[in-house]
């Protein structure tokens, strides 16, 4: 057995280099690639005469995790320890993996430094047989001096990695749980005198950049700087380690702008790119270089469903290009630092970064669950983890200190306070006094200490950020760190949130949790559909996973967009058109940096009834951030006088390196004439239909029509026109949604109790009568379930004409003690293969609080394009504000308000049935609901409950709807 350094705390590194900051030098030997590899399902297995010499059985790829090419197993697990809490120690059954490499090294007299960019969790390394050392920390950089232990031509390295050790209980994030080399290895050959480590400072106000260089070995050299403007133009070559630079160019996410340093000795020249900004809060707001600034941020974890933790350059690139062509502009790495390259990237690239530490220790509160005591001090106060907490914040902070993309330090996530998170927030706070400090400890009742700059909160409420942003005694700008859980259909409430960042100053804005979803693919069915698992997919016992609470992503694994970051993208939009008081047209720059008139073009395209009837260019007037002006769009003098929409569509006017030139960046519609009054009577000169009435049904035939409505259940049976069945299946009223994962915390549990999932109509009444040329049936009744009193009352009225076609009015009256309803309305089943239109709000999914990337129009669609393929299929794909849709030869047209629809190939019950889309069935039939309201989708499963202005809890309501079938 090896020394037990992965069960001693106050043992973190052995052998390792001291820190510095990231960088690679112009010499470097790449060791990723095909590596001999042998699993051992505890230490205790492992050979001891393997390490030195033996050969192994099988090969892997560095950087990858074990659990992706067949060793061990996944485990998805959210707030507790996957072993018992029992630190510092683990497991006996401690599996590990045993790495080599051969590499070769030329006679250059050169030394050698071996760096590991992230090794899960822990790491013994020889070379040549000769132990050199040890290191932990999995998300952090690992750096050995092996030259005395190598020669020129062949050598060999062996890496031997524990799944667990005693910084496991400070890397308690809530993934699916990873082991092996997942980042870059490489061996630096450095000249034997060099800079060690330098930290860059600059002064925007003094127009200074200034290195602090740090020599190995304390031997000082000769040194020549040179310095190049952000396009690249040689400024001044010096051996001074001090500019001044005259009206510098400042950095910041909407102009990322980089000089670059060169730092040359005799041996070697080492590149740095520089950007020059300041952060700082004044009088409680968040300003960079002087400006407020609002951050548009998401939760990213390193996260790939092929790769699992080992996330490439393209995936990194992949993802920064997507967030950028969404608006958003500020990354928290949550919960760990990323690959050091990736923060060079957003530099680039132009993002706002809280830079988080290796810690998280959630798992200290669910351990203690039953016994007293205050379990957050298990490991805060515990003294042997005084030392490991400061070593992660060092870790972090030396090794990004030169990231201009750094606004923020994280001290990391949910691990409680006490003393060894204090000690290391002295540190950090005298080491940096150029960045702000946040913290999220997890309880609210847990001290917010002055040292840290910001209050930082989860899931807030937003009455509970009107409350604190309002009070004058709260100095510090919040900061939301999470927020709208992204999981399944949602989130909702994006827009209600971004409203309040803009309201206040002294909110900074937040960062959306989270941007992916993490799930593992474990292969593809016949028909081609991915088949993503998540917790419990992998034998995991039941009380130690969390299901798909990992999958609560903007995006896909795969990165394609979801629903929710369409809406966020526009919610996020650079200007905001709004139409005054007097009809004027005025725009609003909600950049923080650039004249709006440099960033955009704008279109315009006005719509009558979805129809275009215009289209034109708008130029784009001068407006500085946060600021409005005047929009002359120009419109045509002879607009029609009603129902007229226009939309400013808004274009990148030059391309970024992200976003090429002409990229929609987000649109506003406005509402120019309201709809004309229709004389809502349908009539016409046929006579009324023939109706015969039994005790349970009433037959009404008219010319060319024959419909059958079941007076037991109050609705349609049948609808034969033109020798057609229209419906495949009897009406049914429909209160039920399948849950989705924002459900799941909040109204489940009531809505299952009240039975609304099992909701049965019961008439009382049913009578006919003929009035003009129309047949009206009037049917009382009531929706209930087993086990309780009824949970509506409905009068429901039903014309129908000589040529078929039919108008509903429901007057219904909700018992009061019944919880809010998910919709009300009624259920059709439809030939499959019929198309959709509609004209309404799309062309996106739009709910009553996630609309905003939706827009007023005529959308000719399908089924199978409506629908969402959430990995753990719910409700999706919903339209509101639709005032009318057509399905193959059914019209539905809603009368004065508009209706909500779904056209799905999938019923609510098989949805809910299904634990993963790749098990969906369709039914057959295209299940059309058409509803009164749909209940918003909000983001409860973490946050609160759904705003009350978007639920279904009027106790009185009238659905009127027409029908009208070809
Ligand atoms: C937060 C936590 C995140 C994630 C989220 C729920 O409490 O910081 O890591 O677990 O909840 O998805
Ligand atoms: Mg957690």
């Amino acid at each position: 057995m090896v020394p037990r350094y992965f069960e001693d705390p106050k043992t973190l590194h052995v052998g390792t280099q001291p820190n510095r900051a990231y960088y690679k030098g112009p010499r470097s030997l790449s060791l990723n690639g095909e590596w001999d590899f042998a699993y051992f399902n505890s230490i205790y297995d492992v050979p001891e005469d393997i390490i030195a010499q033996g050969k192994l059985p099988g090969t892997i790829p560095v950087p990858s995790v074990w659990q992706n090419h067949g060793y061990d197993r996944h485990q998805y697990i959210n707030v507790p320890y996957p072993f018992p809490f029992d630190p510092p120690y683990a497991p006996h059954q401690n599996p590990c993996g045993l790495y080599k490499r051969r590499f070769t090294l030329e006679d250059d007299g050169f030394l050698r430094h071996l760096n590991f960019e992230g090794v899960d969790s822990c790491f013994y390394i020889w070379v040549n047989g000769n132990f050199v050392g040890y290191s932990q920390v999995s998300h952090c950089t690992s750096e050995f001096d092996i030259t005395p232990h190598t020669r020129p031509g062949q050598n060999e390295l062996a890496v031997l990695v524990f799944k667990w050790c005693d910084g496991s209980y400070l890397e308690c994030q809530d993934k699916l749980r990873m082991s092996g080399i997942f980042r870059d290895v490489y061996i630096l050959l450095r000249p034997e005198k060099h800079i060690r480590d330098y930290t860059i400072h600059t002064d925007i106000d003094k127009g200074e950049i200034r290195a602090d260089i740090d020599f190995y070995d304390g031997i000082a050299l000769p040194l020549t700087y040179k310095l190049y403007d952000p396009n690249g133009s040689l400024i001044k070559t010096q051996d001074t380690a001090i500019f001044q630079i005259e009206s510098p160019v400042l950095w910041n996410a909407e102009n990322p702008a980089l000089y670059t340093l060169e730092m040359e000795t005799a041996f070697e020249t080492i590149t740095e790119r520089v950007g020059m900004r300041r952060i700082c809060v004044e009088n409680g707001v968040v300003k960079l270089n002087g400006r407020p600034i609002k951050l548009k941020g998401v939760n990213r974890h390193d996260s790939d469903p092929v790769h699992g933790y080992a996330v490439g350059y393209d995936q990194y690139l992949k993802d920064l290009t997507v967030m950028k062509r969404h608006n958003i502009n500020a990354i928290r790495t949550s919960h760990y630092p990323n690959a050091p390259w990736f923060m060079q990237m957003c530099d680039e690239m132009g993002f706002y970064v809280i830079d988080e530490a290796d810690i998280e220790s959630h798992g200290a509160v669910s351990c203690t669950e039953g016994f007293k005591g205050e379990q957050w001090n298990l490991l805060t106060e515990d003294e042997r983890y005084r030392d490991a907490w400061l070593d992660r914040i060092q870790l972090l902070y030396e090794r990004d200190k030169n990231r201009p993309c750094v606004v923020m330090w994280s001290l990391g996530n949910e691990a409680g306070w006490g003393a060894n998170v204090e000690n290391a927030l002295k540190w950090l706070r005298k080491a940096d006094t150029s960045r702000l400090i946040h913290y999220e400890a997890i309880s609210p009742e847990l001290p917010h200490p002055d040292e840290l700059d910001t209050v930082s909160h989860m899931y807030a409420a937003t009455g509970w950020i009107d409350e604190y942003c309002q009070n004058p005694e709260n100095k510090k700008p919040l900061v939301l760190c999470e927020y709208c859980h992204a999981m399944g259909t949602g989130p909702g409430d994006l827009e209600d949130y971004q409203q309040r960042f803009y309201k206040y100053d002294n909110c900074a804005g937040g960062f959306v949790w989270e941007w992916c979803d993490h799930a593992v693919l474990v292969g593809i069915t016949p028909d081609g559909r991915k088949q993503y698992h998540y917790g419990g997919d992998f034998d995991e016992h039941i009380n130690e996973h969390d299901g798909n609470f990992c999958v609560d992503g903007l995006v896909f694994p795969d990165r394609r967009p979801h629903r929710g970051l369409l809406e966020y993208k526009n919610v996020l939009r650079p200007a905001r058109v709004f139409i005054d008081d007097d009809k004027n047209f005025q725009i609003k720059n909600m950049l923080d940096f650039l004249d709006l008139r440099d960033y955009i073009d704008i279109a315009c395209e006005i719509t009558r009834n979805g129809i275009e009837i215009y289209r034109g260019h708008v130029a784009t007037p001068s407006v500085a951030p946060h600021e409005t002006a005047a929009l002359s769009p120009g419109l045509p003098k002879d607009l029609p006088p009603d129902d007229v929409y226009v939309r400013f569509i808004y274009t990148l006017k030059a391309q970024n390196a992200l976003v090429p030139k002409g990229h929609v960046v987000g649109f506003d519609q406005i509402k120019y004439t309201n709809k004309s009054i229709k004389n809502t009577a349908d009539k016409c000169s046929i006579p009324a239909p023939n109706y015969e009435q039994t005790e349970t049904a009433i037959t009404i035939t008219g010319p060319n029509f024959r419909y059958t409505f079941d007076s037991l259940t109050g609705l349609f049976a049948s609808m034969v026109k033109n020798n057609k069945e229209i419906i495949q299946k009897p009406m049914q009223y429909n209160i039920w949604r399948a849950l989705i994962d924002n459900d799941t915390r909040h109204m489940k549990a009531k809505w299952l109790e009240w039975g609304y999932d099992r909701a049965r109509p019961r008439t009382y009444n049913t009578t006919v009568t003929t009035l003009d040329n129309e047949l009206i049936i009037k049917t009382s009744l009531a929706l209930s379930a087993n086990k309780k009193q009824r949970f509506m009352d409905i009068n429901a009225e039903w014309r129908i004409n000589g040529e078929g076609h039919i108008a509903c009015r429901m007057e219904v009256a909700r018992n009061p003690l019944t919880p809010w309803l998910p919709r009300f309305g009624i259920r059709l089943f439809l030939p499959e293969n019929a198309d959709v239109e509609y004209l309404g709000l799309g062309p996106h999914a739009s709910y009553v609080d996630m609309r905003h990337a939706s827009w007023f129009g005529l959308f000719p669609t399908t089924a199978d394009r409506l629908h969402e393929d959430h990995i753990r299929p719910q409700e999706n794909g919903s339209r509101c504000g639709v005032r009318w849709v057509k399905v193959g030869s059914l019209k539905a047209e809603a009368n004065e308000t508009s209706l909500s629809f779904n056209a799905s190939h999938y019923t609510q019950e098989a949805l809910a049935a299904a634990g993963h889309s790749y098990e969906l069935q369709k039914c057959g039939h295209i299940v059309l609901c058409l509803d009164y309201m749909h209940s918003g989708v909000g983001s409860g499963s973490c946050g609160p409950e759904l705003l009350p202005q978007y639920r279904l809890d009027a106790e009185n309501f009238t659905f009127e709807l027409k029908l009208q079938a070809e």
